[in-house]
């Protein structure tokens, strides 16, 4: 695992962007795993800035959402489907059909997961994934526990993860309590892996990641079982290394 400490979250994100960038430049029909959230809209801006200094082209980009809250309208503006929209999707040259989010909406969950999982193998798997972080090791929604979710599953999401996203809503009862999310090994059978980390809130869990143990109650620490993460964090996050 290789951990590159910027100063600040702004060259957090120049830097993810780099990278991101670089692995498109190489390869324009990548495969792109996304993540949505606070933390990576600071890259989204400054790939759309690189989009529109002619730096990259999504022409030929194929991109899949980490997750979705499970029943919140894509119109409803806390949805991932409007997070990306509004982020990143409509200011570059993304063809709509290329790019997927499960959908939170539909009626029989589990061909929705299986169809997602069903997609990814047919786009030939994730060239690159980006991720975040919360707070108790989450990544994407897989939430810390006995066990953790092999592929794509409807979750339910822990208390602490309500209580952190609600400051996105109007009200903590607002909170979906449900999501679908990619599970543990669709992220870890990703070529690359980035995972971005800003701020002090996110340092006890960066230090989990890293530590040297794999455990379940700190998803992302199965991080180290990958060959080619990369973790670009900054200097908040990284002061409990
Ligand atoms: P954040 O969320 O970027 O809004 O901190 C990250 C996550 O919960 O995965």
């Amino acid at each position: 695992m290789r951990v590159i400490v910027e100063n600040d979250y702004q060259s957090m994100s120049r830097k993810a962007a780099l990278l991101l960038a670089s692995q498109v430049n190489l390869k324009p029909n990548s495969v792109l795993g996304l993540a949505t959230g606070s933390t990576p809209e600071g890259m989204y801006q400054e790939l759309v800035e690189m989009y529109h200094r002619g730096e990259i082209d999504f022409s030929e980009v194929v991109t899949f959402n980490l997750d979705e809250y499970y029943k919140l309208p894509p119109e409803n503006e806390e949805s991932y489907h409007y997070y990306m929209q509004e982020n990143f999707f409509k200011h570059v040259n993304l063809h709509p059909e290329n790019t997927n989010i499960p959908r939170g909406m539909v009626e029989k969950v589990e061909t929705e997961c299986w169809y997602y999982e069903e997609k990814i193998r047919r786009a030939g798997g994730i060239d690159l994934q980006v991720l975040g972080i919360g707070s108790n090791g989450h990544i994407g929604f897989n939430e810390p526990g006995d066990r953790l979710n092999v592929t794509t599953k409807l979750v339910e999401l822990t208390e602490e993860t309500i209580e952190s996203n609600s400051r996105f809503f109007d009200s903590l009862d607002k909170v979906p309590r449900k999501a679908i999310s990619v599970g543990m090994a669709t992220i870890l059978k990703a070529r690359r892996i980035i995972l971005l980390a800003s701020g002090k809130n996110k340092a006890e869990a960066i230090k989990k990641t890293i530590n040297g143990y794999v455990d379940t109650r700190i998803p992302s620490s199965l991080l180290q079982t990958h060959p080619e993460t990369t973790l670009i964090i900054d200097e908040e996050a990284a002061s409990l290394l």
